[in-house]
Parts: structure tokens; C-alpha cells; sequence
């Protein structure tokens, strides 16, 4: 397949880009190269004769759609702001990018005749979920936070462009991903990075909200998988059948890594905080025959021997110095 890829220099994007060059997948990486975007997470195959970048943001419809061949196979729609803290801090990014953004490649690609686009979504455009209360497909929508809120919105545009023009749309949304490359400003490399420096984790509120984790590369499956067979129009839950506290989940990382629970430290609840995300996949299971391979206490032990061997990578996220590699590897190209 030929592939248009938003926001692939991101965590999850940056996963999907691997699968699909190894896979043998042609991608076009667009990626306007925010602070989340590092392309240190593509350093193994940018060398690929199937890989390209270009840097441009996804709200100039003349940068997308110079950059995106007529006829494309699929155009696969990461590129988003993405921390839920960020978003309470300053929403206007966030409309910018989840709403008028996705707008703009629903509009490039029916005129670039793309043949299907798939629209990264997530868990949290339902809010929170009752003690016994699943989410799924049907469910209402109900953000809580600016963040979900924004991609609500986007994922309205997307169904709109369906129904008013027809365009061959497939919607997934997952829950929280964990694995390698995450920036560690999201709750799991934080937590690791800080434990592995002997540093406090902050505990938002008293640390009972409830979240279901699911492996970046289990995730990355689920979307190839939605991309070859998913039908037209449909949405699709993605989950790790983990859902856990936070508190569980952060005892459970300090016992792995061998350091003591006093490392945790309660701070300031996130204001409009979920309490619980539930999300429900049976559909996919049922009708693509997908289901999450990696156990968390066996993803969290890799994910936290990554973070080990690859302290220099988050020392780089940290410092800022990761945006260099971008000058440096490019240059002259
Ligand atoms: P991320 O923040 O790691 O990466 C986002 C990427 O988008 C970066 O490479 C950034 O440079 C790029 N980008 C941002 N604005 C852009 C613009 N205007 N034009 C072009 N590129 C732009 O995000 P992630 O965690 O990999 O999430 C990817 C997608 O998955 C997002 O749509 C997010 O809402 C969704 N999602 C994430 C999770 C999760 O747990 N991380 C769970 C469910 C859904
Ligand atoms: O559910 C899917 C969503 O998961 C994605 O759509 C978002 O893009 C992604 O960022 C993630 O959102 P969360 O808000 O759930 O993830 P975060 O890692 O920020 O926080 C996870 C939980 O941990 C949440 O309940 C807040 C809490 N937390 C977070 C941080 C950063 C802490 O207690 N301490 C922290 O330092």
C-alpha cells in the first residue's frame, strides 16, 4: 500500500510507520515536527527507499496537498495535540490542530482522490464511564476535557464527510497506549524515567481513576488491521483489557523496577479529571479477529527495560536536544 501518514514522528505514528516499512508499505510521513514530534523514533528506517518526510502542518491545505500524490491508497490521520494537560492549560491549539486540521485532510483527500482515510481517534471522546458501564461504539459522546472535546469534534467532521461526500472513512479509537518513544511528559514514561532517577511521581488526586492500557505495537496491529479490512463508515474500539488505578499500575512499575513506594507523591488533582475509561472491543475481535497480544505486567517490564537502555533518548526529550536531529540527519536533503 502507499501510504499518507500524519504525525508519524509521534509516539504512536512513529510505531505505525515501522510496522508498515517492514510490512513492505510505501509512507509518506507528514509531520510539522511539534515538540512531540522526534524523528530519532524513525532513526531504523528513514533510510528505507519506501520512507519519506515531509515537514508541513496538517492546517495548510497548500502544504497537504502538495505533499499528498493523486490517488493515494490510504491516508492514515495521527498528527494531533495529544496531552490532556496541555489542553487544560490552552484549548486554542487544540481546536487549531484536532478540528480545523482534520477538516483540512478530509478536504485534501477527496480532492486528491485518496481511497480511504483512516482517523486516529480515542477512548476519552466518551468521558467517564460508571463503575460497571462499558464504552463502546454506540455510546454517547461526552468529553470532559478540552483535548477529548477536540477530538470529538474531529471525528464529527469525519462522519460528515462520509455521509455528505462519500469519502471511505474508518474510525478507531483506543485507549491509553504505553510502549517505546513515548514522550515523557504522558503519565508511564514519566513515571519510569523519574523511578529510574530515584525522583517523585506525581499522583494526580488520590489515584484511583481507572485506565486501560494497551501495547503501542498491539494498537499499531489493530489499525493495520482496520486499514486492510475495516468497512467503510465504521468505528472501531481498540483496548488492552487492562484497565487498572493508577495507583495499581504505578506499584506495579516501582516492584519492577526495585524502588520503594515512597517515591510517590500525591499532587493536585487534573481539574475535570475522568474517574474511568472502560473501553469495549468487542467488535473488532468479532468481526476482524483482533485482540491484544501483550500481557501488561509483561509490556510494562519491556517498556521499563526500554526506558533503561535508552536513558540517553529521554535525556534528549528532556533537554530539548532531540530537536537537532532533525538539522543534522536532513541537512542538504
Ligand atoms: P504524539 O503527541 O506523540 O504525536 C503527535 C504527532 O503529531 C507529532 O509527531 C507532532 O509533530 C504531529 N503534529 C502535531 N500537530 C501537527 C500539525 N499541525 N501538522 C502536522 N503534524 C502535527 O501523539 P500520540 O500519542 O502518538 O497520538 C497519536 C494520535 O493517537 C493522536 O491523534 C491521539 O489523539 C491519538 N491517541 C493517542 C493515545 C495515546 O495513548 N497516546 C490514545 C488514543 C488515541
Ligand atoms: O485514553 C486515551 C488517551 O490517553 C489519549 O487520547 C491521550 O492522547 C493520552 O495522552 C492519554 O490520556 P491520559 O490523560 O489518560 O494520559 P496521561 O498519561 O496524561 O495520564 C494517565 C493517568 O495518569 C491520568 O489519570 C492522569 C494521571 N497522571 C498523569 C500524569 C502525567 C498522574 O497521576 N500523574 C502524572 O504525572
Amino acid at each position: 500500500m502507499r501510504l499518507f501518514v500524519t504525525g508519524g514522528a509521534g509516539f504512536i505514528g512513529s510505531e505505525f510507520i515501522r510496522q508498515s516499512i517492514a510490512a513492505g508499505d510505501s509512507v509518506i510521513n507528514f509531520d510539522k515536527l511539534t515538540y512531540a514530534g522526534n524523528l530519532e523514533n524513525l532513526a531504523s528506517v528513514q533510510a528505507d527507499p519506501g520512507y519519506s518526510l515531509v515537514v508541513g502542518d496538517i492546517c495548510n491545505s497548500a502544504e497537504v496537498a502538495e505533499a499528498m500524490p493523486e490517488g493515494i491508497d490510504a491516508i492514515v490521520h495521527f498528527a494531533a495535540e495529544s496531552h490532556v494537560d496541555r489542553s487544560i492549560l490552552s484549548a486554542e491549539e487544540f481546536v487549531r490542530t484536532n478540528v480545523l486540521g482534520t477538516q483540512v485532510m478530509l478536504d485534501v483527500a477527496r480532492h486528491r482522490k485518496a481511497a480511504k482515510f483512516l482517523h486516529i481517534s480515542t477512548d476519552e471522546v466518551g468521558g467517564d464511564m460508571e463503575p460497571e458501564e462499558w464504552f463502546t461504539e454506540e455510546s454517547p459522546l461526552e468529553p470532559s476535557s478540552p483535548y477529548a472535546a477536540s477530538k470529538t469534534a474531529a471525528e464529527h467532521f469525519v462522519r460528515a464527510a462520509t455521509r455528505t461526500f462519500g469519502l471511505d472513512t474508518t474510525v478507531t479509537r483506543t485507549s491509553n497506549n504505553y510502549g517505546p518513544f513515548q514522550f515523557p511528559e504522558k503519565l508511564l514514561p514519566l513515571a519510569i524515567s523519574n523511578a529510574l532517577e530515584d525522583r517523585p511521581i506525581p499522583v494526580y488526586g488520590d489515584g484511583q481513576q481507572i485506565r486501560d492500557w494497551v501495547h503501542v505495537a498491539d494498537n499499531c496491529k489493530a489499525l493495520r488491521l482496520v486499514l486492510a479490512k475495516g468497512k467503510s463508515g465504521e468505528t472501531y474500539h481498540i483496548g488492552g483489557g487492562n484497565p487498572m488505578t493508577n495507583l495499581d499500575v504505578l506499584h506495579m512499575l516501582l516492584r519492577i523496577v526495585g524502588k520503594p513506594e515512597s517515591l510517590l507523591t500525591t499532587v493536585k488533582d487534573r481539574l475535570g479529571h475522568d474517574r474511568r475509561y472502560a473501553v469495549h472491543f468487542g467488535k473488532i475481535s468479532r468481526e476482524l479477529g483482533w485482540s491484544p497480544e501483550t500481557t501488561f505486567e509483561a509490556g510494562l517490564t519491556a517498556t521499563i527495560n526500554w526506558y533503561r537502555d535508552n536513558a540517553e533518548w529521554v535525556e534528549r526529550c528532556k533537554s530539548g536536544d532531540y530537536r537537532k536531529y532533525y538539522e543534522t540527519m536532513y541537512s542538504g536533503r
